[in-house]
Order: structure tokens, then C-alpha cells, then sequence
């Protein structure tokens, strides 16, 4: 194929990307691709969905959300409107114009990454590569991803990029259960492999998203994802130790922060929890640390970052003991604790790398009868630390049910719990979220952990 044919490919994708005609394959349809694939359709493209899990496509078909970002009324408009396929039939790939991957990236059981994910679906695309088309990988990854484990995969039939397709790398963004911004309200990372992709991939999600913020090359991009979430985890990592060491002073870390965050620069609040949870801020960290063992440098503040959240579930077991053994007759290993909220954030039902399950398996392993209760998770689905949690119910939460316990220990501030309930019925409270103090609600025995 000459070089001419294909820019004449690349410049009819230029035309059908600013002309909205482009059709956007989106591989992987969870917590990212689902709301990003929406957001696209709505801005004037043709998406199709790709997933491995066939409920995906058939929910989307039916226009029922299964991610709290995407309302259904929207998914069913959309599908209504053929704006919107999603299928496990991988061909479909041929008709798309630019293929975006949102699969996971999660850590082996070794907290090394897991590019199993990437790859098989950077062998899926390649069998159905044609001229002019463009790929973007969004899944968060260590800087060099997209050159080094993706573009040879891509480029194993003998297609070239920059000659016959075209590759690039743009992070997603995403805050669940916050409800000021969406896919389309927050500014988007985009990079390319050279010039040319960095300007189409620009070009497309423009169209797509307020504000585009183009970068020099696919490893700044990448870098810059891991950057942020690296912020995350040693601020929390920092205020969590914060809140031991001023615990042990007796000092209220709430009341600290609260004051804190009144000056008006040079200072950002984050708080402390019970531990971090989540798909990205606990596991995309040592996605670098390990990408760094290449280059010889130490991580030693990001790897001591994780130590200190990892400990948290640890602290507030220990604090709990504590308090069992001030306030009740009853020592850990023989108490009833009710746990509020499973889910790792507020006003999500997402259960990945949740302190909460942690917490519920210290506990059990101490011999505490644990039960849970949480609105947005009524049912522990299958987790990959946890396969022995799957089935277990949510409690329904009522005045009899919090007496009955021993403490209530609350690790997820749901707005739908009624805090009231259990301040006026608990014998005893664990709040790591500081949530009562927050509401201005006092209970018999009320320790912030
Ligand atoms: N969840 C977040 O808040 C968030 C935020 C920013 C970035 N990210 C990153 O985005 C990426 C995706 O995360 P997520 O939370 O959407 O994950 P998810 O588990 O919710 O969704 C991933 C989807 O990919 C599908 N999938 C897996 N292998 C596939 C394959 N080979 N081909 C096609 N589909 C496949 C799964 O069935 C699933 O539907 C990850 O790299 C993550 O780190 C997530």
C-alpha cells in the first residue's frame, strides 16, 4: 500500500470525525467505556459496544443502566435512535472508523500489573485491522503501554502505524457517585503515537468532551493518569496517618481538617477512612512502581503510601477491640457488629478492593458475628479477594436490628442510611467517616476511628 492511499485514508477518517459520521467502537462496557460510549453517541457519533460479557450488550439492548453514571431513560434513547449497539461479536469492528479500549486493569496476585486484559484485546483488534482506522487506549497503565505492549501486538500482521492505522492514548477520568461533572464535563487527556494521530484523536474528543488537553506523546498521557491517582493515594496515605498519631493525642483529625481547609491556599483537603478501595487509586500506584524497577529508581513514598492505607483496615479493627473492651461485656471474638456500607465510596454500589470486605473478614477471623447493611449493594456479587463473600444479604436496617449488636461499625457514609436510627439504638458506634459528627448526631458511645 503507498503512503499516498493511505494519508487519503486518514483524511477521509478526518472528515468523518469532524463531520460526526465516524463510527466508534468502544471495547469494554463497565464503569468507563458505558458512560464514555454514551457520552460519544450523544454528541453525534455511531457507537458500537464491544464486550466479552454478553449480559452487557443484552442490558444495553434493553435499555437498563447497570452503571449509576448512565441514566436507562438515556441508554434507551439512544438505542432507540440506533445511536447505540453494543454485541460480543467482535467483527463488528470491521465498520468502526476508531476503536476505543476501556478493559481492566487490575494487579496479579503477585501486585504486579495484569496486562492479560490489554493484550487479548489488542489481538481481538488486530484480526479485524483495517487501513484508517484509529485506536485509543484509555485503561490506566504504566507510562509505555501503548508503544511497548500494544503497538507490537498491533502491529503483528504486518499493518504499520502512522502508515495504516493509527494509535494514541487518552485517560479517563471518572469520579462515581459525583454527581457535578460527567463523561462530557471533564477535560480530557489525549496523545498520539505522531503528530497526525495526536491531531485526529484531539479532533475526535473535542467533539465529545468540553475541553481537550493535547499532550507531547502517549507516555506523558499515561504518566500524567498515574500521576493523579498517585496524588490520591499518598494524601490519603498522609491524612490517614494524620489521624493515628492525632488519635493517639486525642485530638479530633475532623475538627483539624475542618480548619485547616479554611486557608485559602497551599492546602487541599482529603480525609481518612477506613482504608482505600476501588478499581484505580489502590492498584494503578504499584503499576509504576513496577515500571520503575526497570529504571532502577526507588518508590519508596508511593510504596509507603500503600503500606499505610493497607494498614488502615488493621487500625480501625484494633480501635474497635478497644472500644469493645472500654464500652461493652463483650470482647471481639465473641460480639455482634454491624457493618454499614460495603461498597468502597459513598452513593456507589462498586465493591472492588473495598476496606469493607476486609474489615469483614478480620473481624470473622477474630470470631465477631458480622452482618452488613447497605442499600446499594444487597447482594455480595463475586470479588476476586473474596469469592467465599458471594451471596451474602444485606441486613435491613431497623432499630431492633442495630440494638442487637454489640457495635455498629460504619465504613461507607451512604447518604440512604438513617444515621438517626442507628445513633439513637447503637450500645456502641465505630464512625470512620466521621459522618455522625457531620450531621451533628450523638449517640451512647461514639468513637471516630
Ligand atoms: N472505574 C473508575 O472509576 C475508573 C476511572 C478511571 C479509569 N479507570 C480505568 O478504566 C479501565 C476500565 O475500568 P472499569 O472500571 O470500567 O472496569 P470494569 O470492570 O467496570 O469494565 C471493564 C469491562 O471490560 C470487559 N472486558 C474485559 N476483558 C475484555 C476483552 N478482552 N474484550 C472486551 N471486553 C472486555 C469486562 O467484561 C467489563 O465489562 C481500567 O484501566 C481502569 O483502571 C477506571
Amino acid at each position: 500500500m503507498s503512503t499516498e492511499s493511505d494519508s487519503e485514508a486518514f483524511d477521509r477518517l478526518a472528515e468523518r470525525i469532524a463531520g460526526r459520521q465516524a463510527v466508534v467502537g468502544v471495547i469494554g462496557l463497565g464503569y468507563v467505556g458505558l458512560p464514555l460510549a454514551v457520552a460519544i453517541a450523544r454528541s453525534g457519533y455511531v457507537v458500537v459496544g464491544l464486550d466479552v460479557d454478553p449480559e452487557k450488550p443484552k442490558r444495553i439492548a434493553a435499555g437498563q443502566s447497570y452503571v449509576g453514571a448512565v441514566m436507562s431513560a438515556d441508554l434507551e434513547r439512544l438505542v432507540a435512535e440506533e445511536r447505540l449497539s453494543a454485541t460480543t461479536e467482535f467483527a463488528a469492528l470491521q465498520r468502526c472508523d476508531l476503536v476505543i479500549v476501556c478493559v481492566p486493569t487490575p494487579l496479579t496476585r503477585h501486585r504486579t500489573p495484569d496486562m492479560s486484559y490489554i493484550e487479548a484485546t489488542a489481538r481481538t483488534i488486530v484480526e479485524h485491522l483495517r487501513d484508517g482506522q484509529l485506536i485509543v487506549l484509555e485503561s490506566t497503565t504504566y507510562p509505555g503501554t501503548t508503544r511497548e505492549v500494544v503497538l507490537p501486538i498491533l502491529e503483528s500482521r504486518g499493518l504499520a502505524a502512522g502508515r495504516h492505522f493509527l494509535l494514541g492514548y487518552s485517560p479517563e477520568r471518572e469520579d462515581p457517585g459525583n454527581q457535578s461533572f460527567e463523561t462530557a464535563s471533564i477535560p480530557k487527556v489525549v496523545s498520539g503515537l505522531d503528530a497526525r494521530t495526536s491531531d485526529l484523536v484531539t479532533a475526535f474528543y473535542a467533539a465529545v468532551v468540553r475541553e481537550v488537553v493535547p499532550v507531547p506523546s502517549c507516555e506523558v498521557a499515561e504518566a500524567v493518569k498515574i500521576t493523579e491517582n498517585i496524588f490520591r493515594a499518598v494524601n490519603i496515605a498522609l491524612v490517614n496517618e494524620l489521624k493515628m498519631i492525632f488519635d493517639a493525642m486525642g485530638l479530633d483529625i475532623w475538627q483539624i481538617i475542618d480548619a485547616a481547609k479554611t486557608k485559602p491556599f497551599g492546602y487541599m483537603p482529603f480525609y481518612p477512612g477506613p482504608g482505600l478501595g476501588g478499581h484505580c487509586i489502590p492498584i494503578d500506584p504499584y503499576y509504576l512502581v513496577w515500571k520503575a524497577r526497570e529504571f532502577e529508581v526507588p518508590t519508596r513514598f508511593i510504596e509507603l503510601a500503600g503500606e499505610i492505607n493497607t494498614h488502615m483496615p488493621f487500625y480501625v479493627v484494633r480501635r474497635l477491640e478497644e472500644a469493645l473492651d472500654r464500652t461493652a461485656s463483650t470482647a471481639l471474638g465473641s460480639s455482634k457488629i454491624l457493618l454499614i456500607g460495603l461498597a468502597y465510596k459513598k452513593n456507589v454500589a462498586d465493591i472492588r478492593e473495598s476496606p469493607s470486605l476486609k474489615l469483614l473478614e478480620l473481624l470473622e477471623r477474630r470470631g465477631a458475628e458480622v452482618a452488613y447493611h447497605d442499600p446499594h449493594v444487597l447482594t455480595v456479587p463475586v470479588t476476586r479477594e473474596h469469592p467465599d463473600l458471594r451471596g451474602r444479604e444485606s441486613v435491613p436496617l431497623s432499630a431492633a436490628a442495630v440494638a442487637r449488636h454489640d457495635a455498629v461499625l460504619i465504613a461507607t457514609d451512604h447518604d440512604a442510611v438513617d444515621y438517626e436510627l442507628i445513633a439513637e439504638n447503637a450500645q456502641l458506634i465505630l464512625d470512620t467517616r466521621n459522618v455522625l459528627g457531620r450531621l451533628g448526631l450523638a449517640g451512647k458511645n461514639v468513637v471516630k476511628a
